[in-house]
C-alpha cells in the first residue's frame, strides 16, 4: 500500500501484518496528511529480539567505526534537510525555517555525539587498593563503560527529529541498539530521519522504528522485558511509564512551567524580546517555553506595554508561510488552551489582545493580572498564551516558581549579578538562565528537570554516560 509509510526493522521497510494504519492529521488543514503502520505486539516482540542480537555485535564494533558511521549519518541528515523539514511543516505545523533548523541542529548533535563519545568512552580508570584502610597494594582495579543493551527512545511531537537523535546518537556511540517509537504527529519526519541512518549503512537490526497506537503498543513497549533503558520526552504519560517500567534506568523529560522573574532594575527591552522568543516560539509548544512571567509591580506596566507592542508584530498563519504563530498540534490541544483562557477570563484576568481562534490556530495572547486562583497560573498551555503575574517582592516570585509541581527551567532578569545568583540558588528548577529565556541548547549543556519535570540529566555528555554502565575488572596480585 503506497499510501502508508512502512515501519523499519532489521534494516528493511515493512508493512504491518495488522493491516491497520494510523492517520496523521495536518494541524493546519485538519485533514489526513499521511498514514503510518499500526504495528502489533507480535511485531514489537520481533523487533526487540532483533535489536538484542544486533546490539551484541555492535558492542564489539570498534568505537572509531561507530563514530565514523554516526558522522556519515549526520552528513546525510543535513543533505536531506529540505524533505524532512517539509514533513515537519505538514505534520506538526512547525514554521518552515524552524523546521530546517531542527534538522540541521540534529545533524550537528549527531556529529558532536560521535566526537564526545570517542573521547569519554575512550578512557577508563585505574585504581589501586592501598588507598583504602587495611589494604596492601595487591589489587588493581580497571574500569570501563559498557553499553546497557536495547534503548527504547520515545520523543515528543514538538521535536520529532531532534529529540529522537538526542536519544539515538548517544545510545549508538555507547554501543547500544535502538527501538524508536516516534510520536504519531511527527512519525513521518522521524521515519525520514531513520532513513538517513539506513543510508549511512548501520548494521541490520541496530536501529528500528515501530509506529502505531499508544493504546495497542504503548505499555507493551515500555514494559517489555527486552528493554534495558527508556529515554522519554513528553507529557505526563511519562509519570505512568516511570511507575510501570522495570528495574531499568530511565531518562525522562516531562513538562515545565518555566517562570520568568523580572526585577526592577532589569533591561525591559531585553526582557520583552526574550518573553516573545521564549513564550511564543513554535507557538509556545516547547517544554522550555516561558510559561509564566512574574514581574515586579513597579515595572509591570512598562514591561506589558513593550511585550504588547511586540505581540502585535507577530505574524499568524500557515507554517508554509513561515508565520511566527502557527496552528497548535491538534484540536484537543487547542480546546485545552481555550479552556485555560476562558477560566482566566471568568476569574478576571486582563486580556492584552482579543482572544481569537480559527480551527487549531490560536492568536498570541498575553494575559495580565493573572492570580493564583486561575488555572493558567499553574497549568502548561503548550500554546501561544502567556500569563503575567505581578509580584511585590522577589520572594513572592520565588515562592510561586517553587510552588509548581514542575521544575524544568526558569529565568531571572536583573543587572545585579549577586541577586541573580541568589535567586538562581533559590529556584527549584533544573536550570536557571540569567538574562535570557529558558532553552535546552546548546545541546551539549546538561538539561534536566526536577519534581514532575523529569528524571536524570540529558545533554550529549550526560546522555552518553547515562546509557552506559561501569564495568570493573580487578587484578589480584599474589
Ligand atoms: O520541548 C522540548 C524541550 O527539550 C525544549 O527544547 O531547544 O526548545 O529549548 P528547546
Amino acid at each position: 500500500d503506497g499510501d502508508v509509510y512502512k515501519y523499519y526493522v532489521d534494516g528493511e521497510w515493512k508493512k504491518s501484518s495488522s493491516g491497520k494504519s494510523v492517520p496523521i492529521v495536518n494541524p493546519t488543514t485538519r485533514k489526513t496528511q499521511y498514514r503510518v503502520q499500526a504495528c502489533s505486539q507480535e511485531e514489537v516482540n520481533k523487533v526487540m529480539d532483533l535489536a538484542k542480537s544486533a546490539q551484541k555485535l555492535w558492542a564489539k564494533t570498534p568505537l572509531w567505526k561507530r563514530a565514523e558511521l554516526l558522522h556519515k549519518a549526520a552528513a546525510i541528515l543535513k543533505e536531506h534537510k529540505a524533505p524532512i523539514a517539509e514533513c515537519l511543516v505538514k505534520e506538526i505545523a512547525k514554521p518552515a525555517k524552524d523546521a530546517v533548523t531542527e534538522v540541521v541542529r540534529s545533524g550537528d548533535l549527531v556529529s558532536y555525539c560521535a566526537e564526545e563519545g570517542v573521547r569519554i568512552l575512550g578512557e577508563g580508570k585505574f585504581l589501586v587498593s592501598d588507598s583504602f584502610p587495611g589494604n596492601e597494594r595487591t589489587k588493581y582495579c580497571l574500569t570501563s563503560k559498557i553499553p546497557l543493551g536495547v534503548i527504547l527512545a520515545i520523543p515528543p511531537f514538538n521535536y520529532p527529529v531532534n529529540l529522537a537523535v538526542s536519544k539515538i546518537a548517544p545510545a549508538l556511540i555507547a554501543g547500544n541498539s535502538i527501538v524508536l517509537k516516534p510520536p504519531t504527529q511527527g512519525a513521518v519526519s522521524a521515519l525520514h530521519m531513520v532513513h538517513c541512518f539506513h543510508l549511512a549503512g548501520f548494521p541490520r537490526g541496530l536501529i528500528n522504528c515501530v509506529t502505531g497506537k499508544g493504546s495497542e503498543i504503548g505499555d507493551f513497549l515500555t514494559m517489555h522485558p527486552g528493554v534495558n533503558c527508556i529515554s522519554f520526552t513528553g507529557g505526563d504519560t511519562g509519570i505512568g511509564i516511570s511507575k510501570k517500567a522495570g528495574m531499568i534506568p530511565l531518562q525522562m523529560e516531562l513538562g515545565g512551567k518555566d517562570a520568568c522573574i523580572v526585577l526592577e532594575d532589569a533591561d525591559l527591552d531585553l526582557v520583552a524580546a526574550n518573553i516573545i522568543k521564549g513564550g511564543f516560539s513554535y507557538s509556545g509548544q516547547r517544554c522550555t517555553a516561558v510559561k509564566v512571567v512574574l514581574v515586579m509591580e513597579s515595572v509591570a506596566d512598562a514591561l506589558v506595554e513593550k511585550v504588547k507592542a511586540k505581540v502585535a508584530k507577530l505574524t499568524v498563519g500557515a507554517p508554509e508561510d513561515d508565520c511566527d504563530i502557527t496552528p497548535v498540534v491538534s484540536e484537543s490541544s487547542a480546546n485545552y488552551i481555550e479552556g485555560l483562557v476562558l477560566d482566566a477570563k471568568e476569574k478576571g484576568a486582563t486580556f492584552c489582545q482579543e482572544y481569537k481562534r480559527e480551527g487549531n490556530l490560536i492568536w498570541p495572547l498575553l494575559l495580565d493580572n493573572v492570580r493564583p486562583d486561575m488555572r493558567i497560573a499553574w497549568e502548561e498551555p503548550f500554546g501561544p498564551v502567556l500569563p503575567v503575574i505581578r509580584i511585590n517582592s522577589v520572594e513572592e516570585g520565588i515562592h510561586h516558581c517553587n510552588a509548581s509541581n514542575f521544575g524544568l527551567q526558569g529565568c531571572v532578569f536583573t543587572k545585579d549579578v549577586n541577586k541573580a545568583i541568589m535567586i538562581s540558588d533559590a529556584m527549584e528548577t533544573g536550570t536557571v538562565q540569567i538574562n535570557s529565556a529558558p532553552a535546552r541548547g546548546p545541546d551539549h549543556f546538561p538539561f534536566q528537570g526536577i519534581k514532575d519535570s523529569g528524571i536524570g540529566s540529558q545533554g550529549i555528555t550526560n546522555s552518553i554516560n547515562m546509557m552506559t554502565k561501569v564495568k570493573t575488572t580487578v587484578i589480584n596480585l599474589p
